[in-house]
């Protein structure tokens, strides 16, 4: 299904062997594909799509959309106005945080959190801890390609979790 993807060597820092999906996702037929199978995947469990920036906005938009459910702003550090909270979370390079508006999610929401590829799980777990505190709860995690043996499975075993595409 993502035979379009592309593999990178030495980005964005050298000795890292980076997987491009958005080649894949300018495909009509993958793109719809990938957004039907989230949807079937998690189908009635929930009620807000967090979108992991950037690349995160891509499916979360298209999925919401086509579920009719709440779309939600996990942003880098420093873009989003207002009351904010914070989560830093360690990269395969380096680290990062993510902020989310509390005032994003209604009480009680049934969030599910989307992302195109898990690597450490980092961000999706760093994602999930935004959602609990800010009143929450994580309905799962639905990523496009796993790439296997960097643990991010394992970062994730509290959460129902749905890959379309394994790879090592
Ligand atoms: N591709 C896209 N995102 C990533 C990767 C990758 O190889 N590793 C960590 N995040």
């Amino acid at each position: 299904m993502l035979e379009q993807s592309e593999t990178i060597p030495d980005f964005p820092k050298p000795g890292i062997v980076f997987r491009d999906l958005t080649p894949a996702f300018a495909d009509p037929e993958t793109f719809r594909a990938v957004i039907d199978d989230l949807s079937a995947a998690f189908a009635g469990t929930f009620d807000a799509v967090a979108g992991v920036e950037a690349r995160g906005f891509l499916l979360a938009s298209a999925l919401a959309y086509s579920t009719s459910t709440h779309l939600v702003a996990v942003r880098k550090a420093g873009k989003l106005p207002g009351e904010v909270l914070s989560e830093e979370y360690a990269l395969e390079y380096g680290t990062a945080t993510l902020q989310l508006k509390p005032s994003s999610l209604r009480a009680g929401a049934r969030v599910l959190i989307v992302d195109d590829v898990l690597a450490t799980g980092g961000s999706c777990r760093a994602t999930a801890r935004l959602i609990e505190r800010a009143g929450g709860t994580v309905a799962g995690i639905g990523l496009v390609l796993e790439l296997t043996g960097l643990g991010g499975r394992q970062a994730l075993s509290h959460y129902p979790l749905h890959v379309l595409v394994s790879e090592p």
